[in-house]
Order: C-alpha cells, then structure tokens, then sequence
C-alpha cells in the first residue's frame, strides 16, 4: 500500500522507484486494455448488424496495445482467407475485402493445423521466408516485418479467422501480448455470433410477415370459396331450370318467374357472404398503442438492413425529430412500411445503371404525420396508378399482388391515406398519411 503511494516524504531509493515505475506501468497499461475492450464491447451494442465497424476497431486496438505497427483480421472461407480489416501501413500487401488463398507452410496453414497462435520471433529466419511464400517476402522486404503473431478465432473449436500483427523490429510478443490478442480474438467471434443471430433473426421475421399474409389470404379465399359454391351452384340449377320453362311450349313464365327470383335471393345470399368476409377482414384494429412513427421506421429498416446489403440499396432517413405521435396498432403500420420498403428494394433490385438509394423520410404536414418512401427504380409503368392497390394486381412472377391492397386497408382503418406518384428525376414514391394523436383523441 505504502509503496504505490504517488509521493512519499522521503526520496525513495532507486530500486522502489524502479519498482513504483513498473507498476505504475502495469496499471496504465491494464486501464488501456479495459478501455480498449469496453471500446469494442461499445462498438458492438452500437452497430449489431455491421461487422466493420467492430473489426476495425478490435484489430486496431490489438495492433496499438501491443506496441505493434501492422495488423490485421481475417475470416476463413471455402477457398482461403478474406481479409476484412486492417491497420497501419502496408495497403498494398494487406488489402481489405481480398481474398487470400492459405499457401502449404504459410503461419495461417500452421494455425490451421494447431489452432494455435502461431509466433515467430524473426520472420526473415523462417522457412515460410525461406520457401518464398510471396505475401511474406513482400512483408519482409518491402516493409521489414520481423516479429509477427497470427491468433486464432476459435468458436467452439472451429477455427473460423484470426487476428495477425506484425513489428517492424525483431522483438517477439510476450506472453501477455499473446493472451491480449487470444481476448481480442475472443471477442471478435463473439461479434461475428451475434450478427450471425440478428441477420437469422430478421430473416425469419421476414419470411413470417409474408407466411402470415399468405396464410391469412389462404384461409380467406377457401372460406369464400367454401361459403359461395352453395349460392353459385343453386343460381346455375335456378338458371337451367327457368330456361327450360321458357322453352316449353307454350313457355311456362309463372315458373320461369320463379327461378329468376330464386336466382336474385341467391345473388343477395352471396353478397352477404362477401359482405361478411369484408366486415371480417375490416375489423377495426386495437387503437391502443400511441407511436413514435421514427422508431417504428427504424426497427423496420433493421429488419430489412439484410436485404438492402445484399441488393447493394443505400438507404437513407430523414426524420423529422418534432413528429406528433400517431394512435394505432404498431405492427400493422410496421407491416405497412415492411411492405413499400420490401417493393422498392424489388423494384432497385434489377437496376443496372444508377444508383439504388431507398429514401424514407418523416414531416408533420397539415396536421398530418407524413411518411415518404422513395426508390430511384424503373418507376411505376402505368397511367393508372389507382391499379397498383387493387387486390392481385401484380407485374412479379412470383407476387401476390396483395401487399399495397393490404397495406391500403390498415392506413384507411387508422383514419388515414395511402397513395403512389412518380419520384423525381426516377423512381417510385409511397407516401401515407396519418392524423396525429391530438386530432383523433380531440385533445
Ligand atoms: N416501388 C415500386 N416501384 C415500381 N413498381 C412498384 C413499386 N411498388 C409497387 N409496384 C408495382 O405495384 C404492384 C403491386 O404491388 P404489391 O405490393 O401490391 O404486390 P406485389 O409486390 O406484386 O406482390 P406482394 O403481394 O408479394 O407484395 C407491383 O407488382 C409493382 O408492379
Ligand atoms: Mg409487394
């Protein structure tokens, strides 16, 4: 206790002091490291969907912390290594997004055989030197690599990357430098796991709202179907038999009057049933959640973030942060914003010249919460934009034609509106229109 106090009455002889300086040293660099980590755990919780981010900043803090001048983290595929950070200098032999093929005799096929960290204290005495492995000729020559560590990321004893830095000086890492790294390596898979959950998450949320809807349509058109055979088969006999009257000689038209009028009351028996089916489906939503129609944007833009990746779509939101809250049912305006956003990613998917940039924005307009969707697709390809919501109105081989006709349906059943333009200069825009809680509850 006494000795690690930072000034003491009297001078303190060299050895304490050497001692004092040490551990003072120790606890500067343990505070960098809980720092470091805690920097990488931020980096995580902020962006759970994006890798680069998290890589970047682990693979720089490894590099910095262990006093090292390059380095770099890479994820094994099928056919070699992809290198997908990297710090320091060395662009040009470390690049990012490449993928590397593993050479026989390469430290990453030693890591591969031991899936251990493989340390080399001098790299030009080593025999992947010596064989001429041509990315670690270019590292000795051209850079003087010498001391140089690969990690393994391990995750449940799969090898899955590793964490490689390198010094320009011959001064091999220590044991504590190796154990750092082995921690940085460790938190690099568990970032790689979570993404790995979100991204299977979000696509089984995907798939759910559009098994749901298929489902619902499903069930909607067997008990159609089921509830109009007995009308439409009693309206054909009805129909046959008042021919026949009529063709009698002489034709008997009392009776012909009686089937014509037992068609007309089933004519009404159907209609009531469509009726009913429509009643059914229109069924006022529970109005109990009051929204903050951004969050509801932004939860959906995670659910889409996959799809936007792999259709190369930058997307863009402009909220308006002084929005009036709206009264509803979340998930069905959720289902609204999935749906406009999931045809606009369709719509940029085929776009070969040109940007895809998907626009969503938020303005309070006339007492009126707005949202924009906005695509730089093909556009709408009809005069009668009026078509676009009518139920199966589609132009995609495999589309229902059912997600604006549904999405119509709930925006109407929040008092609201739904409605399509041409975007300029190209493209699509949705927009809706809701009136703000204040307005609905008279407050
Ligand atoms: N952003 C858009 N850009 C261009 N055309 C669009 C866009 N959104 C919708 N459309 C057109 O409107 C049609 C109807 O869209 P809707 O969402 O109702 O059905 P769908 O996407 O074809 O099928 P699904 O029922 O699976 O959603 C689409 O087939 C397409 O022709
Ligand atoms: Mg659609």
């Amino acid at each position: 206790m006494e000795r690690i106090k930072p000034r003491g009455p009297k001078a303190p002889r060299r050895p304490q002091l050497a001692d004092r300086i040490e551990l003072q040293e120790q606890v500067t660099e343990l505070a960098a490291q809980q720092a470091a980590m805690s920097e990488v755990l931020r980096s995580i919780a902020n962006s759970p969907h994006d890798l680069e981010p998290i890589f970047d900043t682990i693979t720089a803090n490894a590099t910095r912390l262990c006093r090292a001048e390059v380095g770099a983290l890479i994820i094994f595929e099928e056919h070699g290594y992809r290198l997908v950070a990297r710090t320091g200098m060395a662009d040009e032999f470390y690049v990012k997004g490449r993928l590397y093929p593993v050479s026989e005799g390469a430290p990453s096929a030693r890591m591969i055989k031991t899936r251990s960290p493989v340390h080399i204290a001098d790299l030009a005495a080593d025999q992947a030197y010596h064989q001429r492995i041509p990315g670690l000729v270019a590292l000795v020559e051209r850079i003087g690599v010498r001391s140089y560590l690969l990690v393994p990321m391990l995750k449940d004893n799969e090898l899955v990357g590793g964490i490689t830095i390198v010094r320009a000086r011959m001064q091999p890492f220590t044991d504590k430098q190796i154990e750092l790294v082995t921690a940085f390596a460790a938190q690099a898979t568990i970032a790689l796991e979570i993404t790995r959950r979100e991204r299977q998450l979000r696509q089984a949320q995907m798939e759910l709202a559009h098994a749901t809807r298929v489902a619902a349509m499903g069930h909607l058109t067997g008990s159609l179907a089921h509830e109009l055979k007995q009308p439409l088969s009693a309206m054909a006999a009805n129909a046959e038999a008042g021919s026949r009257w009529l063709t009698r000689e002489p034709p008997q038209i009392e009776k012909a009057k009686q089937s014509v009028e037992r068609i007309v009351k089933d004519v009404e028996r159907a209609s009531a049933v469509i009726d009913r089916v429509h009643g059914l489906v229109k069924k006022a939503p529970p109005r109990t959640d009051t929204i903050n129609i951004n969050d509801a944007i932004l939860e959906v833009m995670t659910v889409v973030h996959g799809e936007l990746v792999k259709n190369r779509i930058r997307a863009q939101t402009q909220l308006s942060d002084s929005l009036p809250r709206v009264r509803g049912d979340r998930v069905q305006l959720q289902q609204v914003m999935l749906n406009l956003v999931i045809n606009a990613i369709q719509a940029m998917s085929g776009v070969t010249d040109g940007i895809r940039e998907l626009r969503i924005s938020t303005e309070s307009i006339k007492q009126e919460v707005r949202v924009a969707v906005q695509d730089t697709g093909p556009g709408l390809m009809t005069d009668n934009l009026e078509q676009l919501f009518e139920p199966f109105f589609t132009t995609k081989p495999s589309g229902m034609g059912m997600g604006l006709s549904i999405c119509r349906t709930i925006v109407e059943e929040h008092g609201g509106r739904l409605w399509a333009s041409e975007n300029e200069p190209k493209g699509a825009l949705f927009q809706f229109a809701l009136p703000p809680t204040s307005t609905l509850d008279g407050t």
